[in-house]
């Protein structure tokens, strides 16, 4: 059975647009999947400071890769499907799903330091990203998100990358609501279109 890893790094709870999309998706998946889901908030993640990122360090010269605290690391790095459920923050994502990338980007799990370069090491055929934005980014610019994962994508070995996202939904006189449920269904129909 292939494993899909579903990371919700939502941060509203119920509240969350953005979680709506995720659970369309999770719902039309094939059960060909297992369904492996992350909810950040209730992870206990730190950032890579102090002694924590000291004894990481000390971890990876002792190549202990097999460490609890890389559990993170082998689960992105195992997964068949990465699912990416974030909201648009500060034309990026919240600082919470930085912290957990910086806890899974690792030499030697994620990816392999090698004479010609970084190489990718993670088995997933796909990197799925969904969000939702209060304005309209949709092919800005200065909409920083998706060129960083898209470039995570590249440095983990990860072929593919698609995002659904729908945006718009905090201008007012815009209907939102709309955007919303489009995105609901584009999530649905990309679920369902994977074998
Ligand atoms: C801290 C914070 C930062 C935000 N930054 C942006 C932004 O830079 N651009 C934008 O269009 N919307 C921004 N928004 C609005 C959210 O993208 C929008 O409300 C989104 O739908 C929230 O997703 P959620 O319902 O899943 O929490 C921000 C919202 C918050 C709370």
């Amino acid at each position: 059975m292939k494993t899909a890893l579903l990371i919700d790094s939502t941060i509203r709870g119920k509240d969350s647009r953005t979680r709506k999309l995720l659970e369309a998706f999770a719902d039309h998946l094939s059960p060909a999947y297992k369904q492996d889901r992350l909810i950040l908030t209730e992870e206990a993640l730190q950032p890579l400071t102090g002694d924590f990122f000291r004894s990481r360090q000390e971890l990876l010269e002792e190549g202990r890769l097999d460490h609890p605290r890389f559990r993170y690391a082998r689960q992105f790095q195992q997964a068949d499907l990465i699912v990416i459920a974030a909201p648009f923050w500060d034309l990026s994502f919240p600082a919470l799903l930085k912290i957990y990338l910086e806890n899974i980007s690792l030499d030697g799990i994620t990816f392999l330091s090698t004479a010609d370069g970084l190489k990718g090491n993670c088995r997933a055929g796909e990197m799925i990203y969904l969000t939702t934005r209060g304005g309209f980014y949709h092919d800005s610019q200065d909409e920083q998100a998706s060129p960083y994962l898209k470039s995570l994508c590249r440095m983990f070995g990860i072929p593919e990358f698609a995002m659904v996202d729908a945006d718009g939904l905090d201008v007012a006189g815009y209907d939102g609501e709309e955007a919303l449920n489009e995105g609901i269904c584009q999530a649905a129909q990309l679920a369902a279109s994977l074998c």
